[in-house]
């Protein structure tokens, strides 16, 4: 089929180069002509696992190309809106690239096509698009209007698209469902070469669930939402757990193996970022969902409370050396929008630390709006010299750390861990302070008092 995607972002490129590798002719089209070249001579705009073989794959193969979306909406049989939806200042989606793809197909298409919109969008932008394609139709276009959200999860998105659990389609007609299914056919049936697993076992066949319109926008946006409400009921679990001197990890556990609640999205921390759940939870098409507001507001403060467990250890912000490990909003992606470390960050540059931080790939964007920090290009380069190592994303890598390397570099062994990624016997075991989430403090007392004055009394404490 001849598809065209417009919008080469996370989504939409990801999109592209899928549906590309399944058989299709795809055209990826975006305003940027710097990143459709840059596309065009092998290079990736953003770092996600896979994706940059499945580009050039298909790039080489001549069954994905990267065009204007002018060109690109031309002659197309299916046309993919994927371009971005960025917050506005009242948290809500900005929908005005979606209404100039409306009016570019509008413009430009003869015929008939499918007009399927896969961006994250408000309930009943479906019904607005529509109302868009009619209103500025030139000679002869006959369209559907699809709602085909994605959930696609940065850091493993090229593994979401090809095994995915479910494909959630709203259509109009039921004619338009099937040519649906026909696109997706090799990905309902699991019959593809799947790219992410050499000897792939995962055959399991997506649920396909067609619904209205507007059903299906809600879907998405119910989805996400629901789990970021996860998050943020976890994470005030966490905060009861410190207060009552629980340890959330086993909570978590015991809730999770009920399977009305499941094991996922109860890893308690600093908060969820992204560009989709704040946006999610501050879109309502004018219902009072006041339970997302209350899940907003504990995300936010939980930047602050992470600042203040930094200061109860530390005193004093002001002057002190700091490293952050992670940058990234989650590991496994080079995305910083919304990231919680990026904001930790803030505050403690605003208070006067001196701040170095490692990402393993996340540096070049965060230096584009945090320049006022040292990026190292090691977590021990970050850590040198350092009164603290606040973990702020959980990279595999920093899993792999030899804390004895650590131990003798760093000026004081003070982990302060916002993602709960180490187990404290350890830590303490090789002389660090390990302060988590919702977890007990863990004090070593091996050579303490030499390095940090607030040891003893935090052994004594204890
Ligand atoms: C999300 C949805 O999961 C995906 O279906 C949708 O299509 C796009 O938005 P993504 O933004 O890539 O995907 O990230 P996700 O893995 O959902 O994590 C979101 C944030 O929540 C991250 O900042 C992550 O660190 C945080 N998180 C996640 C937690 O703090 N605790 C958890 O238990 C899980």
């Amino acid at each position: 089929m001849k598809v065209s995607v417009i919008g080469a972002g996370y989504v939409g490129l990801t999109t592209a180069a899928c549906l590309a590798e399944i058989g299709h002719s795809v055209r990826c089209a975006d305003n940027d002509e710097a990143k459709l070249n840059m596309l065009r001579s092998g290079q990736m705009p953003f770092f996600e696992p896979h994706l940059e073989e499945v580009v050039s794959r298909n790039y080489e193969a001549g069954r994905l190309q990267f065009e204007s979306p002018e060109t690109a909406v031309t002659g197309a049989e299916a046309i993919f809106i994927c371009v971005g939806t960025p917050p506005l200042e009242n948290g809500e989606a900005d929908l005005s690239a979606v209404a100039n793809v409306a009016r570019t197909i509008a413009q430009r298409t003869t015929g008939y096509c499918l007009v399927i919109e896969k961006s994250t969008v408000p309930v009943q932008t479906g019904q607005q698009l529509k109302r868009q394609l009619q209103l500025y139709a030139g000679k002869g276009l006959r369209c559907d209007l699809v709602s085909n959200p994605e959930f696609l999860r940065e850091g493993s998105a090229i593994q979401d698209f090809f095994h995915p659990d479910r494909i959630v389609i709203g259509v109009e007609r039921d004619e338009v469902a099937a040519q649906l299914r026909e696109i997706y056919r090799p990905i309902l049936e699991q019959t593809f070469k799947c790219p992410v697993h050499p000897e792939c076992m995962h055959t399991e066949k997506p649920a396909w669930i067609v619904t209205d319109t507007n059903s299906s926008e809600l879907i998405k946006h119910a989805s996400n939402s629901f789990l970021a409400m996860k998050i943020s009921f976890i994470n005030m679990v966490a905060d009861l757990c410190e207060a009552v001197g629980a340890d959330v990890t086993k909570v978590a556990l015991g809730m999770g193996m009920d399977p009305r609640i499941g094991p996922a999205f109860l890893n308690p921390g600093i908060g969820f970022g992204g560009f989709c759940f704040p946006k999610d939870v501050a879109t309502n098409a004018g219902c009072d969902f006041s339970l997302l507001k209350e899940v907003e507001n504990v995300n936010k403060r939980r930047i602050a409370q992470f600042v203040e467990k930094v200061r109860k250890e530390l005193w004093v912000i002001r002057g002190r050396k700091i490293a952050v490990w992670g940058l990234a909003f989650k590991p496994n992606t080079d995305d910083v929008r919304f990231a919680p470390a990026l904001e930790i960050l803030r505050l403690l540059v605003h208070e006067g630390a001196t701040v170095s931080a490692y990402d393993p790939q996340a540096t070049e964007k965060a230096k584009a709006s945090l320049p006022d920090v040292r990026y190292c290009a090691s977590p021990y380069e970050a850590a040198q010299d350092a009164e603290a190592v606040l973990i702020a994303t959980e990279w595999e890598e920093f899993s792999n750390i030899d804390w004895d390397r650590l131990r003798r570099i760093v000026s004081q062994p003070l982990i302060i861990d916002g993602r709960n990624m180490f187990d404290s016997t350890d830590l303490i075991s090789h002389g660090f302070h390990y302060i988590s989430i919702g977890r007990q403090p863990a004090f070593s007392t091996d050579g303490a008092s030499s390095i940090d004055p607030t040891a003893e009394l935090h052994s004594a404490l204890k």
